[in-house]
C-alpha cells in the first residue's frame, strides 16, 4: 500500500483498535451528544453520537492535513462492493466538513447504479447528475441546499444506461470545474469499484479516492484489488475508512434501510 494510505490507515486503526488490514473510522456505540462536537445548527436527523462525529472530524482533519501534491478539494468515496457503507461515509464526511464553518461543501450522488442521496435528503431524484451530463437542467437548479448549513447536494438524476459514457462528457469537466470554483470541498458518492468501471474513471478526475471497508466483512484482498484498479487508472487513493464497526445506523438512514 502506498505511504499515504498507510499513514491514514495507521492513525485510524490505532484509535479504534480494529484488526490489521482494515482501518478505522468506526461508527461506535451511542453516547450523549454535546454541541461541542457537532454545532447546534446541524439538524437532529443528521446528528451523530459524539464519538462517531469525532471520528469523522478526525478523518476530515487527516484529509485537510494530508501531504501530497494537491490539496484534497474533490474526493471520491467508493468501496469494493455495494453495501459497504459508501453513502453513509460520504454523507457524514460531507457534514463534518460543513460543520467546521470553514468549508462550503458539495455532495454529489455519482452512484449511478444504486443512487441514494435523494432519499437521504428527501429530495427529488431529478434534475440531478445524469440530467446535467446529458445537457438537461442547469447547475444552479440541480445544486440543492440541504438542511445542513454550508452543505449542498446534487442528486443522481434520471436513470441512464451507460454511466461510463456519461463520464466522458465535456459537461462533467464543466460541472467539476464549477464545483471547484464555487465550493471548498466536493465529495462524490460513487459506485463500488469491483463491479463497475465508472468509479475508476471518476476517481481520476478528483484529487483523491477514499475506500470504504466494511468491518468484519470486506476481504482485504478485495480492498487491495480495488485499490490496484484505482491506482492503475491514475487515481490517488488517500485512505481506507472502516464502516459498520458496531451496529449503529445514523438516524437519517432509518428512512431508507
Ligand atoms: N455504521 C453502520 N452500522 C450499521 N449499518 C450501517 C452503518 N453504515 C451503513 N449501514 C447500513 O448499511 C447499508 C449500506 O450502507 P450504505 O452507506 O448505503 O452503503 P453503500 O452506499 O456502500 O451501498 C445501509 O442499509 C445502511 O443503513
Ligand atoms: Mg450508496
Amino acid at each position: 500500500m502506498s505511504k499515504n494510505f498507510e499513514v491514514l490507515e495507521k492513525s485510524l486503526r490505532e484509535k479504534t483498535g480494529s484488526p490489521a488490514g482494515t482501518s478505522g473510522l468506526a461508527p461506535a456505540g451511542l453516547t450523549a451528544q454535546s454541541a461541542l462536537v457537532q454545532p447546534a445548527s446541524i439538524p437532529p436527523r443528521f446528528r451523530l453520537p459524539d464519538d462517531v462525529a469525532e471520528e469523522y472530524i478526525k478523518l476530515k482533519t487527516n484529509l485537510v492535513m494530508a501531504k501530497g501534491s494537491a490539496p484534497l478539494k474533490m474526493l471520491v468515496v467508493t468501496a469494493a462492493k455495494h453495501g459497504d457503507g459508501t453513502t453513509s461515509v460520504a454523507t457524514n464526511l460531507a457534514i463534518a466538513y460543513a460543520a467546521d464553518a470553514t468549508h462550503r461543501v458539495l455532495l454529489i450522488d455519482a452512484s449511478f447504479h444504486r443512487p441514494a442521496l435523494h432519499r437521504v435528503f428527501r429530495f427529488p431524484r431529478d434534475p440531478g447528475l445524469t440530467d446535467l451530463l446529458v445537457g438537461e437542467g442547469d447547475f444552479e437548479e440541480a445544486i440543492r441546499p440541504t438542511p445542513v448549513p454550508e452543505l449542498s447536494a446534487i442528486t443522481a438524476g434520471r436513470p441512464y444506461g451507460n454511466p461510463t459514457r456519461l463520464l466522458e462528457s465535456e459537461r462533467l469537466a464543466a460541472l467539476l470545474a464549477f464545483a471547484r470554483e464555487r465550493f471548498d470541498v466536493t465529495i462524490l458518492d460513487a459506485s463500488p469499484v469491483l463491479p463497475y468501471s465508472d468509479p475508476r474513471v471518476l476517481a481520476t478526475k478528483a484529487d483523491g479516492a477514499l475506500l470504504v471497508v466494511q468491518a468484519n466483512h470486506t476481504q482485504i484482498a478485495a480492498v487491495e484489488r480495488s485499490k490496484r484498479q484505482l491506482v492503475g487508472m491514475g487515481a490517488r487513493v488517500v485512505g481506507a475508512v472502516i464502516s459498520r464497526q458496531r451496529h449503529f445506523v445514523p438516524e437519517f438512514l432509518h428512512d431508507w434501510v
